[in-house]
């Protein structure tokens, strides 16, 4: 008889999970520092136990998804972003930085479950009961099948959970878990302080287990570093099923949650909250709340409706020109810098703006970034209006892609972008041309919604036409 094989041991980066021949101070994949780690192989295919995986015919597999509807939390804002509310089984990481307002959200979102859902576990390795209590009663937002923990040990914390899955002494079954935050907390049986890689890794991995095997949802918060990262491993984003990050800048009440991952629904809807003494508040209506309201137009500003997910959002562009010394500087927040640069080229060349000597500052008002190529048009009429020391016509709105060639091309979803400034009182939309039968439909669309007489469509072929009938 052979000798049976020892089961050689492998080195794995824990940070990005890559395999190494062996043991590297720094990881030749992702270059984390000390996160290589010996482990053992995977078991053969041979060793598993046999016939304990399930295997559903793809055809029948939807009907699993719709045995078990959404949870809501009742913030359509946070409801929106997940897609429809917390998905039974699923594990979604909420990120963001120090102070942002994480734990006020959850814990308002949990109140709100443990309304519709049932009991909801809120464990605080950060907090004391009392502290996680007085929140509470701030934000107004007890209830009594919000449990509050204050736990470091993930063990504990899923022993508890798990006592209450099907409702414990006449109460209802447990609606949703969620930890504060997965780097405060750790598994007794792992080595090392919470936080570090093999900790956060063995939490993540105890808490998607638990919430696939039993399915209960569960929400964790992860800090996130200065420069913008989950702290921890990449591998975290890569267990859990949703990945949302908690924004906004300190000076302002303005906080956007956006999902990064979703596996249940789209990356790219936005919600948006006011901070506030009270706790946070949805703004439902965030294009009111970014724009200036101003009795006459200033110079050097440009209103444009972007697309964030389903929902269409006024923001207001800003530019300043300045004589300048030496070599002229580009300074742009919430615009990217190499696509403000071929603007200006293409004002030079194709527009006649002499801009290409000037400093320019430009600034997307409320700490929103512009990332669709469709508010071309408006940073580009922003600059020119503050070349021409002239204000734009009275409720312009301006919406388009610009080409290097000077041209101005269509964007998506032309009729939600003017519904919604004519919505908002904006009379005069400047829009790249379309065929006719598109131009038709716009008009149509707008007539179904006794908007056809109160708006004036401007189509422009050009950025020459567009700065001529922005001005006219
Ligand atoms: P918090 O939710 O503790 O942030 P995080 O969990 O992301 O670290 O909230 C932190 C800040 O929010 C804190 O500086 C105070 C402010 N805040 C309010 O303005 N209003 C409120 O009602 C609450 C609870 C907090
Ligand atoms: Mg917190």
């Amino acid at each position: 008889m052979s000798k049976p094989k020892r089961a050689a041991q492998r080195w794995v980066c824990q940070a990005c999970g890559a395999v190494s021949s062996g043991w590297f101070g720094k990881c030749p994949s992702c270059e984390a520092w000390n996160s290589i780690e010996q482990e053992l192989p995977p078991p053969n295919p041979g060793e598993r136990p046999a016939g304990s995986s399930v295997v559903v015919a793809s055809t029948d597999a939807q009907t699993q998804v719709d045995s078990q509807p959404r949870r809501p939390c009742g913030l359509a804002e946070v409801d929106r972003v997940l897609g429809g509310g917390l998905v039974p089984g699923s594990v979604v990481l909420l990120g963001g930085p120090p102070g942002i307002g994480k734990s006020t959200l959850l814990l308002q979102a949990s109140v709100g479950l443990a309304r519709r859902t049932g009991i909801v576990l809120y464990a605080s390795g950060e907090e004391s009961i009392a502290q996680v209590g007085s929140r509470c009663a701030r934000l107004a937002a007890s209830h009594k099948n919000l449990l509050l923990m204050a736990e470091q040990r993930i063990e504990e914390v899923l022993a508890q959970a798990t006592d209450r899955i099907r409702g414990a002494a006449g109460q209802p079954p447990l609606g949703a878990v969620i930890v504060d935050s997965v780097q405060t907390v750790y598994s007794t049986a792992q080595d090392g302080l919470p936080g570090n890689i093999t900790q956060i890794r063995a939490v993540t991995s105890q808490l998607v287990a638990f919430a696939k095997h039993h399915g209960v949802p569960v929400v964790v918060v992860g800090h996130v570093t200065k420069d913008g990262q989950l702290a921890g491993p990449r591998l975290l984003e890569h267990l859990v099923d949703a990945v949302l990050s908690f924004e906004g800048d300190e000076e302002r009440a303005t906080r956007l949650l956006r999902a990064t991952k979703n596996r249940f629904g789209s990356t790219q809807e936005l919600g948006v909250f006011e901070m506030r003494g009270d706790g946070l508040r949805e703004i439902a209506n965030p294009s009111e709340a970014f724009l200036t309201h101003r009795e006459a137009p200033a110079i050097g500003s440009c209103v444009t409706a972007t697309l964030e997910g389903s929902r269409p959002l006024l923001l207001e562009v800003q530019a300043l020109l300045a004589a300048s010394f030496g070599n002229p500087r580009r300074t742009c927040v919430g615009v990217d810098p190499i696509r403000l640069a071929m603007l200006m080229a293409v004002l030079d060349r194709h527009a006649g703006l002499f801009v290409l000597d000037q400093d320019v500052f430009v600034n997307v008002v409320g700490g929103m970034r512009l990332s669709e190529p469709a508010s071309d048009l408006a940073v580009l009429l922003a600059i020119a209006s503050s070349h021409r020391r002239q204000p734009l016509a009275p409720g312009t709105i301006a919406f388009g892609e610009i080409g290097l060639t000077g041209e101005l091309r269509p964007v998506p979803r032309s009729e939600t972008r003017v519904q919604e400034a004519a919505r908002l009182g904006l009379k005069r939309v400047l829009l790249p041309a379309a065929p006719k039968q598109a131009a038709r439909a716009l008009k149509d669309s707008l007539d179904s919604l006794h908007l056809g007489a109160s708006v004036e469509l401007r189509f422009a072929r050009t950025v020459a036409e567009a700065i001529e009938l922005g001005f006219a």
